[in-house]
C-alpha cells in the first residue's frame, strides 16, 4: 500500500523540480506519474526529440527516491501532427472533425494515428524502458474521456465492415442474425454496411450492438499497439491504463487482459453531481460523495485488474468539470484514500501535485496551491502515509458475494432501454448498495470468471446469458439472485425462442410473458414493496413471495435462485438478501446509508460518509471492544476506523 501523485514537470520551471520531489517524499508519497500529455515538449517538431528536460526530470524524481509511472503522451497529439495528418481526428455523428485545441482529438481506428503512436511510444520505451526509476507505464490517458470512443471516420467504417466480415460467415448470416428482413434492411455485401448513425428513426438494435462491440474492440486494438512495444523494450515493468468512473463504453475486462494493473480516476464529488441521484442525496453527500459509488468502482476495477489495481487519480479538493464543484469535508480526502486501500488498492495517487494557474484546469485543486503552499489535502495525505504501517501486510481475500458485471449488457440496455429511466449502471449500483447496507464485502466480476468460492451471486443486469453460465453457477454451489431482463436477449439481440429469461429458465422455472415500463411517479404497490419503472408479467408454477395488487408476482424464490420481476425498491432487495444471508449463515448488519464497511485481509475498515459523527456501537455489537488500529468506535464526520478481525 502506497501513495502517489500526478506531476507535470513541463508545467514548472526546472528550478522547482528538486524541491517538489523532496516535498513529495516528505509527505510520504513514493509513486509519481508523469508524461502523459507531454508530446509537444518531447517532440516539438516532426522527428526532433527533446529528451534533455525529461531525462533531468526523471533523474530528479529518482534521486528523491520516487518511482515513476511514465505515461505515453498519445491522448494529446501535437498541432504539427494533426496538420500533417488531419485524418487522425475523429468525426462526430454529422461527419464533422473534432478539432485540435483540447485533448483526445483522435480516432481510435485511424491507422495513421496508430503508426504515429507506435513511433512515439517506441522512442520513449527505448529511451527509458530500463531506467531504474521507471516502475510502470500508463498507456494514453482515460480512453473515452470527453465522449471519444465513437468516431464516424472512413477508417472506422472500413474497420467495422472488416470486423463484421470476420464475425459472420456470410452476409446472409448477418442479415439473419440482425433480422434485416424487417423494414427491408437486407444487405448484399459487407461493403454496403455503414455505422448506425443518422438513420431516420432508430437503427436496428442488433446493428448498434455490433457497432458497440466493434468500437470496444478498436480501443483494445489501439492500446495493444502500445502495450506490445512497452513489453518489448521495458521488460519487468507493469503496464496499466487509467479508467474512469461511470464509464462503460468499452469492455474494460477485455482490454485489461493485455495489461498488468487496472487503474482508475476517482472523483467522488464530481461523479455525485453528474450521476442520477435525487437532489436530497446530492445535498446529503455534497462534500463526501455517494457512499457506494466510489466503492463500487474500486470493486469493479479490482475485478477488471484481476486483483491488481490502483487509484491513479484521486480528487484532492474541488474539481473544475462538474456542474458544481464543492470542497470535500475536512478529512474526506483521507477517508477516500482509506476506502480505496480497504478495497485492496496497491496505490492511491492524488491528482495533481500543484494546482496549475493556467489553461483548462486552473480551477482544479492539487495537493499544493498555485503558490506552492500546501492545500488542505496535503495534510490528509501525510496523515494516511503515517497510518499505513498500522495495516501493513493486509492482502485482499475473496468476498462472499459476487456481482456479475457485463459491459455488453450495459450497451444492450442503453440501445433498448424500453423505459427512459432504465439505467443499467444505476441498477447495478442499486443491488451493490443493498449488499453494502448489510455490511457485506462484494467482488465485481465478469460473467465468464471463476465463480467458485462465492456464496451469493448477484446478476442485476445479465441480459445476455452465456451458454456455460448455468453450469458454472451450479458448480459454485452459490445462491443466485437474478434481476429483471436476465437472459432476455440472445447474443444476436433477439428475443430467445423460449422467451426471457432464456437459458436461465434452467435455473428457475418461469417465463416472462410480457414486460411493461412505467413512467416516473407511477408506483405499483406489492405488499410492503413498491414497484417503479419496470414490471414483468410472469408465468410460472411457483408461488411468488410478493405480488402487485393486480396479481403480478415480483419475487420468485426457489432453494437456490431468486428472480426479481421488477425494478426492485431498496426494501425488496433488503428482504431478498437478508433472507438468503440467514440461510447461508452470513452475518448481516443494518448500516445507515452513510456508514460503510470493507474487509481487507485480517482488517475491517469503517468509513463514515455522513457529515455527522457516527457511533459504531449503534450498529455493531461489541464495537467498543474491537482491536482498533486506526480510529475507534466513535467516528467523526469523514472518520475512518480499522480493527483486527477476531
Ligand atoms: C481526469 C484526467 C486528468 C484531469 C482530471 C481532472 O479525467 O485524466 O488529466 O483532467 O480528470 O479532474
Amino acid at each position: 500500500m502506497k501513495l502517489g501523485v500526478c506531476y507535470y514537470p513541463e508545467h514548472w520551471p526546472e528550478a522547482m523540480w528538486a524541491e517538489d520531489a523532496k516535498r513529495m517524499a516528505e509527505i510520504g508519497i513514493s509513486q509519481v506519474r508523469i508524461g502523459e500529455f507531454a508530446w509537444s515538449r518531447i517532440e516539438p517538431k516532426p522527428g526532433v526529440f527533446e529528451w534533455g528536460w525529461l531525462d533531468r526530470a526523471i533523474e530528479t524524481l529518482h534521486q528523491a527516491g520516487l518511482h515513476i509511472v511514465l505515461g505515453t503522451p498519445t491522448a494529446t497529439p501535437p498541432k504539427w501532427l494533426i496538420d500533417a495528418h488531419p485524418d487522425i481526428l475523429a468525426l462526430d455523428a454529422h461527419g464533422r472533425p473534432r478539432h485540435f485545441g483540447s485533448r483526445r482529438h483522435y480516432c481510435f481506428s485511424s491507422l495513421t494515428y496508430r503508426a504515429q503512436c507506435a513511433r512515439i511510444v517506441e522512442a520513449l520505451a527505448r529511451r527509458y524502458g530500463t531506467h531504474p526509476a521507471i516502475a510502470s507505464w500508463q498507456t494514453d490517458n482515460e480512453y473515452g474521456c470527453h465522449d471519444t470512443i465513437i468516431s464516424y471516420s472512413n477508417a472506422a467504417r472500413e474497420g467495422f465492415r472488416a470486423w463484421l466480415a470476420a464475425k459472420y460467415p456470410s452476409i446472409q448470416a448477418l442479415n439473419q442474425a440482425w433480422g434485416n428482413v424487417f423494414w427491408s434492411m437486407e444487405y448484399l455485401s459487407f461493403d454496403e454496411i455503414d455505422p448506425p448513425v443518422e438513420t431516420v428513426t432508430e437503427a436496428n438494435p442488433a446493428h448498434r450492438q455490433d457497432w458497440a462491440r466493434f468500437a470496444s474492440d478498436e480501443v483494445a486494438a489501439f492500446d495493444c499497439v502500445q502495450t506490445e512495444i512497452l513489453r518489448a523494450h521495458s521488460p519487468g515493468r507493469d503496464v496499466l491504463h487509467n479508467y474512469m468512473g461511470m464509464f462503460t463504453a468499452f469492455d474494460h475486462f477485455k482490454l485489461s487482459e493485455q495489461l498488468d494493473v487496472a487503474a482508475w480516476d476517482s472523483y467522488p464529488l464530481g461523479f455525485l453531481e453528474q450521476a442520477w441521484w435525487p437532489d436530497a442525496i446530492k445535498e446529503r453527500f455534497l462534500r463526501q460523495g455517494h457512499p457506494d459509488f466510489t466503492a463500487f468502482h474500486h470493486d469493479l476495477y479490482r475485478g477488471v485488474g484481476r486483483g491488481r489495481w490502483q487509484v491513479i487519480e484521486q480528487q484532492p479538493g474541488p474539481v473544475n468539470w462538474a456542474p458544481w464543484n464543492p470542497a470535500p469535508l475536512p478529512g474526506m480526502v483521507r477517508a477516500w484514500t482509506w476506502e480505496a486501500l480497504a478495497h485492496g488498492a496497491e496505490c492511491v495517487s492524488y491528482f495533481r501535485w500543484r494546482q496549475a494557474p493556467f489553461a483548462q484546469e486552473q480551477m482544479h485543486a492539487g495537493l499544493l496551491r498555485p503558490d506552492s503552499e500546501e492545500a488542505e489535502a496535503a495534510g490528509e495525505a501525510r496523515q494516511v502515509a503515517a497510518e499505513l504501517a498500522a495495516v501493513a501486510g493486509a492482502t485482499t481475500t475473496k468476498a462472499p458475494v459476487a456481482l456479475l458485471f457485463d459491459y455488453e449488457a450495459i450497451w444492450a440496455n442503453q440501445i433498448q432501454p424500453q423505459g427512459r429511466d432504465y439505467r443499467g449502471l444505476e441498477l447495478l449500483i442499486h443491488f451493490y448498495s443493498a449488499a453494502r447496507r448489510l455490511g457485506l464485502s462484494v467482488d465485481i466480476v465478469h460473467p465468464s470468471s471463476d465463480l467458485g468460492g462465492y456464496q451469493l451471486i448477484l446478476c442485476p443486469l445479465q441480459i445476455f446469458w452465456p451458454e456455460d453460465l448455468n453450469a458454472r453457477i451450479k458448480a459454485s454451489g452459490a445462491v443466485c439472485v437474478l434481476g429483471p431482463r436476465a437472459g432476455s436477449k440472445t447474443d444476436d439481440f433477439q428475443i430467445p425462442a423460449n422467451l426471457a429469461p432464456g437459458l436461465a429458465q434452467d435455473l428457475i422455472p418461469l417465463v416472462v410473458n410480457r414486460v411493461e415500463s412505467l413512467r416516473p411517479g407511477h408506483v405499483e404497490q406489492a405488499g410492503a414493496f413498491k414497484v417503479t419503472r419496470w414490471l414483468e408479467h410472469i408465468q410460472s408454477e411457483l408461488v411468488p413471495e410478493a405480488s402487485t395488487a393486480n396479481g403480478h408476482g415480483i419475487w420468485y424464490h426457489t432453494d437456490k435462485v431468486d428472480y426479481l420481476a421488477c425494478w426492485p425498491d431498496a426494501e425488496l432487495l433488503d428482504a431478498v438478501l437478508r433472507r438468503r444471508c440467514e440461510e447461508l449463515g452470513l452475518a448481516t448488519l443494518s448500516l445507515p446509508d452513510g456508514l460503510r464497511l470493507r474487509q481487507r485481509g485480517a482488517f475491517l475498515f469503517a468509513i463514515n460518509y455522513e457529515a455527522e459523527p457516527v457511533r459504531l456501537s449503534d450498529h455493531m455489537v461489541d464495537a467498543e471492544k474491537f482491536d482498533y488500529v486506526i480510529g475507534g468506535p466513535d467516528l467523526p464526520a469523514a472518520g475512518v476506523a480499522a480493527w483486527r478481525i477476531k
